[in-house]
């Protein structure tokens, strides 16, 4: 089963489904016969693409890079892709990962038809992601930055393809619960009633649920990143007070990212904070709010933040 990564533009047959002004990816299907799908993918740099084994899934997947060039992760192993260069599975044994290291062209041919699926199903939750984060009150983009911060600090942690193909689904998603939560409660300007705030702090579950509705392998993969990012390292997080090595290392990742988030952007109620003192304030709750080493990886990237 494949999984793309999000901010994309989808266009089939010629005709464009949805613009974005800067999409990561482009995604075309050029011809598809009796099951069979050639499928053009461009990746501005910096966007990243996986897939991954499923269950009863036996295809034949081919990627050819007609230019550019990719990194490719498997088995936390790491090859460079280059143009003319492809590479094949029969069936995808392991989650693999692509990295555009420069703007990237590549046709992925795959003998079992996907893109109809996948195409529904990112729609459908880059729909809800958009939806949440305007009702959260954020200008825009706060989806992308907590993807693209959790995928760096994955990657400087060595976590393994599987937990950064995880990390990539479940950080972009991590507030998709939120639709459920009603406006007045959300953007609320005073403080919450107590029943107000048990319905906020239902978000992350919401969102779990929604996730594993799906029967989405991947989606149902990520939905504990998602029902775990307000955990915290001290238990004092939501909705299980998990501690420490109980929450997992994705969650402990996107509770960081979106904290230092929260904290610099500007809402529509407040000035975001300075870089400087965001940063001071993830240091000063160290092996309180998040965890040490998550913590010391993220302000060691400082200049990439
Ligand atoms: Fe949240």
């Amino acid at each position: 089963m494949i999984f793309k990564d999000f901010g994309l533009t989808f266009s089939k047959a010629g005709e464009v489904i949805e613009s974005v002004s800067e999409p990561y990816m482009t995604v075309d299907l050029m011809a598809s016969f009796d099951g069979t799908e050639v499928i053009s993918h461009k990746l501005k740099k910096d966007a990243r693409w996986g897939m991954g084994p499923d269950d009863g899934w036996n295809a034949l997947e081919f990627i050819y890079v007609i230019e550019g060039e990719l990194l490719v992760t498997l088995n936390n192993t790491k090859m460079v892709v280059k143009k003319g260069d492809y590479v094949k599975a029969a069936p995808i044994q392991k989650d693999c990962l692509f990295y555009a290291t420069v703007d990237t062209e590549f046709l992925y041919v795959t003998s079992q038809p996907v893109f109809h699926h996948y195409s529904n199903i990112l729609h459908k939750f880059k729909n809800i992601a958009d939806e949440v984060e305007q009702k959260d009150g954020y200008t825009s983009d706060h989806c992308s930055r907590i993807l693209n911060l959790s995928m760096l600090i994955g990657e400087n942690m060595n976590l393994s393809s599987k937990e950064m193909h995880q990390l990539n689904i479940g950080s972009y998603l991590h507030d998709l619960g939120k639709v459920k939560v009603p406006d007045h409660v959300l953007n609320k300007p005073g403080k919450l009633t107590e029943q107000e705030w048990t319905i906020m702090k239902a978000h992350p579950t919401y969102g779990r649920i929604m996730m594993e509705e799906t029967n989405f392998p991947i989606l149902m993969e990520a939905a504990a990143i998602v029902e775990q990012h307000h955990e915290r390292y001290n238990g004092s997080g939501y909705p299980y007070a998990l501690k420490k090595e109980d929450i997992l290392m994705g969650s402990s990742i996107v509770a960081v990212v979106d904290s230092y988030d929260a904290m610099t952007t500007d809402r529509v109620y407040r000035k975001g904070m300075s870089k400087e003192e965001a940063l001071t304030e993830i240091k000063n709750c160290r092996e309180t709010l998040y965890h040490p080493d998550v913590v010391d990886i993220f302000l060691s990237l400082e200049k990439e933040i």
